[in-house]
This record gives structure tokens, sequence and C-alpha cells, in this order.
């Protein structure tokens, strides 16, 4: 609304630039005179020949004065008026005297024809007065050109002391109306003044009067002073004889000539006039006569403090912007509130549907981007997966979700920085997670990713740390795995916790149940996954010290059908299997021989890879394998276990070497690496069931697979499909 009103306003302002005032139109014909004196003569009346409309409308100037010429009547002209049809005429007064003396009459009596001529006596205006002592003054007129009638009034007085000034109303004046559409009139008298009144009202009168203009007075009676004297009177003129509508058919004898003209009857008889539309003025009957009124110009045209608009045939008086008419009579502006509010309000709408549409628009181009990444990762896979498949625990993150979780990556939430990219502490629904955002991923995996999703989402070991789900809408895709409170086995033994003690117990715990999930991945999972990156950093730690591997970041998914060959050898130095150097291609031997290195580790409490000391002595492995061909095993081990049980570490020390060995093929599987394991636990428990069969003990797997970790996620977990807009 009120950005209209504006619209309204601005265009006002601009209007009046657009209507040029021209300047004053010409109100003769090109040539003629435009006045006689002080008097202005509009066409259709001239001054002199081919100046008028018609012979009628000529008049002649005696350099001030005017004539008309009717044929038998002609008359000073005071005042032509364009709009009423009408002009303003001297007359002259009919007056009968009595010459006490001489005893004789002078009778002066006027006779005024206006048949065929476009003139008549105004009926309205004028009025027809007769001044005397018992004089019957009349007139005879006609109307129509051809009716005739008399009429007239009886003026009595016999005493001068009934006279009163202002009264024409019998006594000493009277006086009455004429008929409309006269167009002749003859003044007579019927004097019946008895010798009394003769002694102090020598003369009778009997005029037409402009109505307006004639006031009585007592000493018109007694004195002389109307004795040939004229009066003003009004007569109507007129175009043609027939009415307008008649008028317009011929459009050549037309007079209204002007653009914006209209064509009115005559009021008091047949024949038509011109006038120019409302809003216009000039001259009719002259083509362009009629010109826009510049009502402005007039200061009363519009009310204090109003701006004044001329419009084409009107105005417009507004207030100032944000002000309007006070209802009452106050020529003034108040403030409008309404308009004021409503331009207000109108511009916070504008501006908040503006916002919208941005904001839309933005939403619209994010959720494309998103959903081109989603496309990308294979999002749609997998959401067929998990709405296939209900109760799968896996969840999609939406891209807000993921931020909120982790305010926004806030670099205080970050929990370790890894090969493959960046871990969040997080929180959502009230369970901590963790997040990881990885580095940029390979484009050839791009499209896998969504499967592979699929295939990690499905591992549910309780020593393998779970995803719980990831978000696609990003570039790089996040995952949100369970979080593991307790670090990284590697801060345990070598970085921010060392110094806690750990058994050998409950170092065989951690190697057990480590060798049991990546059994679980090389054999159990399908298609079986090699990890790629087996180390100590990989292997988390619950608040129970229960092992979890974690981090697949590298890990190659096997098809049974070919072969795995890695363009770029992923892993961690000190950790890597020479031959997988050698052959670029991972195999499930490839982990043994990283998790070789991994026990070395539990072992000695020393880093994989050193760079503090000598070449030769950099590698944990190569240090453990001379170690062992000199039988000084010992010297490399932790302190804190050295006094322990030594058949047991010697028996770990032993697998540790097989893992270690060079030939890929001659390595025990990670299955029987657990068997082994498992085995030493349970000797270290119970030192004294040696006969213990290892082959007896429940299946290796059976247990875990039906495990879901410990975070207890309720089995039908929510399936969050979370993708819009
Ligand atoms: C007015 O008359 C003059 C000559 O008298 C002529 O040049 C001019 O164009 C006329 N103006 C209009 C608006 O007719
Ligand atoms: C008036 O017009 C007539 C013809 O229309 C012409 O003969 C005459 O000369 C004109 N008179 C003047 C004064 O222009
Ligand atoms: C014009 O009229 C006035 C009175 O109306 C008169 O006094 C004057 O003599 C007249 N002039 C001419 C030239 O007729
Ligand atoms: C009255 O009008 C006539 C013409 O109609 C004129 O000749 C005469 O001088 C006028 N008389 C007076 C007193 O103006
Ligand atoms: C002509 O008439 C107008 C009004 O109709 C009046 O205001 C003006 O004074 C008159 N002029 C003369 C000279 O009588
Ligand atoms: C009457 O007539 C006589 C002689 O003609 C003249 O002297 C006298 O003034 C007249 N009286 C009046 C009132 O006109
Ligand atoms: C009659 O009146 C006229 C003027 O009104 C005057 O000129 C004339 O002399 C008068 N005649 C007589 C006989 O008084
Ligand atoms: C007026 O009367 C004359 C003669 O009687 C006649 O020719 C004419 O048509 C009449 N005019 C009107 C308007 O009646
Ligand atoms: C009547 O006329 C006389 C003389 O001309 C004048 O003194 C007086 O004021 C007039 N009275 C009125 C009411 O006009
Ligand atoms: C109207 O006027 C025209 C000429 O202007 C004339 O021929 C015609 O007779 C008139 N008609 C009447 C009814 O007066
Ligand atoms: C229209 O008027 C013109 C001039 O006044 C005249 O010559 C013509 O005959 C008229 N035409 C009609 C149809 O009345
Ligand atoms: C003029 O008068 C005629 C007849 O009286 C009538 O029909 C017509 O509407 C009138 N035109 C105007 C513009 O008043």
């Amino acid at each position: 609304m009120g950005a209209i009103i504006l619209i309204i306003q601005l265009f006002l302002l601009i209007l009046p630039s657009l209507t040029k005032v021209v300047e004053s139109a010409n109100t003769t014909l090109p040539g003629c005179r435009d006045s006689c004196g002080k008097v202005p003569i509009p066409y259709p009346f001239g001054i002199g020949p081919n100046c008028s409309m018609s012979e009628a409308f000529e008049l002649s100037c005696s350099t001030t004065n005017l004539t008309t010429i009717p044929y038998r009547y002609s008359a000073l002209i005071m005042n032509i008026s364009l709009s009423l049809g009408q002009a303003r005429v001297g007359m002259p007064i009919s007056s009968k005297c009595y010459n006490i003396t001489t005893k004789l009459y002078n009778e002066s009596t006027w006779e005024a024809d206006l048949k065929d001529t476009p003139y008549r006596f105004n009926h309205e205006k004028n009025k027809f007065v007769v001044i005397g002592c018992n004089t019957l003054g009349y007139l005879s007129f006609t109307v129509n050109q051809n009716d005739s009638y008399w009429g007239g009034c009886v003026s009595g007085c016999d005493r001068l002391e009934s006279l009163s000034d202002e009264s024409c109303s019998g006594i000493g004046c009277c006086q009455t109306s004429i008929p409309k559409g006269t167009s002749y009139i003859l003044f007579e008298f019927v004097d019946f003044r008895n010798p009394k009144v003769y002694s102090f009202n020598p003369c009778s009168y009997a005029m037409l009067t402009g109505e307006d203009e004639f006031v009585f007075n007592t000493s018109y009676i007694t004195a002389q002073q109307l004795l040939d004297q004229n009066t003003t009177i009004v007569i109507d003129w007129f175009i043609g004889n027939t009415t307008c509508d008649s008028a317009q058919t011929n459009k050549s004898s037309y007079a209204c000539k002007s653009d914006y003209s209209i064509c009115l009857n005559s009021s008091s008889g047949p024949g038509y006039l011109c006038n120019c539309i409302d809003g216009y003025e000039g001259n009719p009957y002259l083509q362009g006569g009629c010109q826009d009124i510049d009502e402005c110009t007039n200061r009363n045209a519009c009310f204090k403090d109003e701006k004044c608009h001329n419009l084409p045939g009107s105005y417009k008086c507004s207030c100032p912007f944000g002000k309007r008419n006070k209802h009452n009579d106050e020529r003034d502006c108040e403030l409008n509130l309404s308009l004021f509010i409503g331009s207000c309000v109108s511009i916070v709408i504008l501006s908040f549907l503006g916002f919208g549409a941005y904001v839309v628009h933005e939403r619209r181009k994010l959720s494309k981007v998103k959903e081109k990444y989603f496309q990308e990762y294979g999002g749609w896979t997998l959401l067929k997966k998990i709405q296939s498949d209900q109760g799968f625990g896996f969840t999609i993150f939406t891209r807000r979700q993921v931020e909120l979780a982790t305010n926004n990556f806030d670099s205080a939430n970050i929990i370790g920085h890894g090969g493959q990219g960046t871990v969040y502490r997080g929180t959502f629904r009230d369970q901590m997670v963790a997040i990881k955002k990885c580095k940029i991923v390979d484009e050839s995996k791009k499209k896998e990713f969504g499967k592979e999703m699929i295939i990690l989402s499905q591992i549910n070991h309780k020593n393998i740390v779970k995803l719980l789900g990831c978000c696609l809408e990003v570039e790089v895709p996040i995952l949100v795995y369970e979080f593991i409170p307790n670090g990284t086995l590697f801060n345990y033994i070598r970085g921010k916790n060392k110094g806690s003690r750990i058994s050998l117990s409950l170092r065989l715990m951690i190697a057990h149940e480590s060798a049991d999930a990546l059994a679980y991945l090389h054999f159990s999972a399908s298609p079986p996954i090699f990890h790629g990156d087996v180390k100590s950093a990989n292997i988390l730690l619950d608040e129970n010290y229960m092992a979890k591997v974690s981090d697949f970041g590298a890990s190659i998914l096997v098809p049974s059908d070919k072969e795995q060959f890695v363009t770029l050898v992923q892993g961690t130095c000190g950790y890597l299997d020479p031959e997988y150097l050698q052959t670029c291609q991972l195999t499930d031997k490839s982990d043994v021989y990283s998790f070789g290195v991994v026990l070395l580790e539990l072992l000695t409490s020393k880093p994989a890879i050193a760079f503090d000391v000598l070449e030769e002595e950099r590698s944990l492995s190569s240090r453990f394998l001379v170690a062992m061909k000199e039988k000084k095993m010992h010297d490399l081990l932790d302190d804190e276990i050295k006094g322990d049980d030594l058949e047991v570490i010697m028996e770990v020390a032993e697998l540790a070497k097989e893992c270690l060995n060079m030939k890929a093929d001659e390595r025990p599987t990670m299955k029987e690496i657990a068997q082994e394991l498992d085995r030493i636990r349970k000797l270290k428990q119970h030192p004294w069931g040696q006969e213990y069969n290892s082959d007896e003990m429940e299946p290796l797997f059976g247990e875990i697979s039906h495990d879901t970790g410990c975070f207890g996620r309720d089995k039908e977990a929510e399936v969050s499909i979370a993708f819009g807009r």
C-alpha cells in the first residue's frame, strides 16, 4: 500500500515538469485587435471586417467606445463574457416629462429590436423599472421572434412623504421582470398624474436595468437626474439558431473549434454557446483556444503547507510526503501516521521479502551443492539401503547436524589429527561422538564411498570402533563414529598418558582384542577388509581398556574377483610391510606385519620408529629382530613388565617375530594370531592349565558378531533422513 502511495507521490512530483505552461493563447483571429480601450474583445466578436464570426458580432471601436451593430439598436458595450454568453451594454432611459408652465409633455421612448440577431435580453438579470407617481409604464415585447406581448407595472403615489429610498415596490417605483427569450422591447407610458403630483414629480421614467445595479432613490421622483441617462443591461448572445445537437452535425459550421471545448444550449432560447471544459480556459471558438489552467498560480488553490500539482484539466493538492490533510477546516497538513507507518511497514515487508528471497535462493544454491555432493558420494545408494534395512543403525547426518554437534568445527573440540583427517569430539542427541572430517578424497573413490559406507557400517564388532553415520552434504565426507574416551594405545604407552602403568595381562588383552578385530575384518567381513594402517595410534581404548580398532581411512575393500593394487602406498613409517612397499599390493599379511610392530610396542613401550638414535636402530622391528637373533630380547622389554612372566613375554615375542617375517606368505594369518594370543592370555591367567586346549573354546567370532558394542545404542536405531532444503 505504502509503496503504491510512494509511487504516486513520485509520479506527482515528476508530473508538473511534463505539463509545461503554454503562453496564453490568442483570443482573436490573427491580425485582429483584441480590445477596445480597456474592454477586451474576444472572438467571435471582432473589431472591423473579417475579425468576427459573423456580421452580427462585428463591432466598431471609436477610440475607446464600442458599438454593437444590431440593426435597429446600437449600444455601448461595457463587457463581454465568453463563458456566460452575455454582454453588458448601455441602454437609454425612456422618459415623459410635463412642463407645468408650458403644459406640454416631452416624451422620449426607446425601442430595442434584437429580432433576427444573435442577441436576446437576459430575463434573469434585467428588470423593467417604472419610476413616477401614478404612472403606468409598460413594455411591448416579442418573445421567440414572433410572439408579441405587453406587460408593465403601475407606480402610484399621492404624497412625496410616502416614498422611501431603496424600495421599488409600487410606491413611486415599480419593477417587473421580462419574459425569457425577449428580443424586442418598446417602452410606453400611460400617465394619469394629477396636477398636484406634477408639482413635485415632473417626469416619469421607464427603463430596463441590470437588476443588481438599480437602487431606487426618492430624488429620481423630484429631480430630473435620470433624464437622458443610460442604464446598463445584460444581453445574451449566442451562436446560430439551433441546439448543440444539431449544430454538432455540421463540423464545418460548428463554432466550438477548440479541443477541450463543449457546447451549451443557450439558456434563453435557440442557439448555443461554447465553453472550455473544466480545468481549461481560453477561447473555445478558436482552434487551440482552450488551455489548461495552471491552478497552482492561484495561491489559494491548495491549503497552506500543501503542495500544488497542476494536472491537465485539473490539479492536485498534496501534503509533503509523510503528511496528510487534516479533514477538519484547518488549512494545514498534519503528519500522516498511517502513511508513515504504512511506508515503514511496506519497506520492512519489502526488505523481508527481499531477504527471504535471498535466503531461499541461497538455500536452494546450498542444497544444490549439498545434493551434488550427496550424489557424488553415492548417497542415494546408501539412503536406499538404509530405508530398506530397518534397524540398520546407520544415520545420514545433515551438514547442519554435524555443525551443531561440533560447534561449527570448533578447534577446541579437536581430539586428533590423523593421516586421513581431523577428528572432533561432538555431541549428538546427548551421545558423545567422534566426528572425522576427511581430507580430500580421491576422485576415483568418490563413487564407491556410499557403498563403502554400507560395508563399514555393517561391521559390528566389539573391538572395532562403530561407524554411526556419515554426512555426505559436504565436499569431503564426514564420518561419525562412536566416541572412545581413553584415547589411543599409542598415547598410553608412548605419549601423553605415559607413566600410567599397564600390566602385562592388560597388554595381552589389548593385543588379543586388536587381533580379534583385525581377524574379523579379514575373515568375517564381506567383502574382506584390509585395514592398511594398523598401528598403536589406531587402537583406541575405552574406559575399561577394551581395545577398539579404528580408522579405516586407508583400508581397502577386497572384491573377491580381483587383486587390489594401490597406486599410492599409504600407511605409517615403522609399520609398513616391506613387501607391500615393493609390490604396492596390500594384502592381509600387510596388516599382519603392522600388527607385529604393535606387538613389539606393547612389549617394549618403544616407538615403532625413532629418529633420535643411530640409523640401524631407528626401526623397532629391525632392533627387535637383531635382539631376537642375539638373544638380547630382555634388554628391549619395557621395565614395567621385565619382571613379569618371561615365558609369556617370549611367546608373544615369538609371535611378533613370525608376524615380521619378510616373506608375507610365511606370516601367520590374523585368525591364527588371535587364537595364539588368546591361548597365551589364558596361559597367563591360568598357568596351571597348560593342557587347556584352545580348540575347545567357544567359536571365535560367534559371540562377537551379535555384540552392539559398548555404546548401548537402541537396536531399532532411528533412521534419520534429514536431507532437505
Ligand atoms: C496568435 O496570433 C499570432 C499572430 O497574431 C500568431 O503568430 C500566433 O501563432 C497565434 N498563437 C496561437 C496560439 O494561435
Ligand atoms: C475580408 O474577407 C473578404 C472575403 O472573405 C475579402 O474580400 C476582404 O478583402 C477581407 N477584408 C479584409 C479587411 O481583410
Ligand atoms: C465614449 O463614451 C464616454 C461615456 O461612456 C463618452 O464620455 C465619450 O465621449 C465617448 N467617446 C466617443 C469617441 O464616443
Ligand atoms: C447613452 O447611449 C447612447 C448610445 O446608445 C449614447 O449616444 C449616449 O451618449 C449615452 N448617454 C450617456 C449619458 O452616456
Ligand atoms: C466585466 O464583467 C466582470 C464580471 O462579469 C467584472 O468583474 C468586470 O469588472 C467587468 N468589466 C467592466 C469594464 O465592466
Ligand atoms: C418649461 O418650459 C419653459 C419654456 O419652454 C422652460 O423655461 C422651463 O424651464 C420648463 N420647465 C421645466 C421644469 O422643464
Ligand atoms: C424634450 O426633451 C428633449 C430631451 O429629452 C429636449 O432636447 C427637448 O428640447 C425637449 N422639448 C421640449 C419642448 O421641451
Ligand atoms: C414569424 O412570423 C413570420 C411572418 O408571420 C414568419 O414568416 C416566421 O416564420 C415566423 N417565425 C417564427 C420563428 O415563428
Ligand atoms: C439619493 O440621491 C441623492 C442625490 O443624488 C443622494 O444624496 C443620496 O445619497 C441618494 N440616496 C441613496 C440611498 O442612494
Ligand atoms: C437559422 O439561421 C439560418 C441562417 O443562419 C437561417 O437560414 C434559418 O432560417 C434560421 N432558422 C430559424 C428557425 O430561425
Ligand atoms: C455546413 O456549414 C457550411 C458553412 O456554414 C455550409 O456551407 C454547409 O452547407 C453546411 N452543411 C450542412 C450539411 O448543413
Ligand atoms: C440542448 O437542447 C436540446 C433540446 O432542448 C437537448 O436535447 C440537448 O440535450 C441540449 N444539449 C445540451 C448540451 O444541453
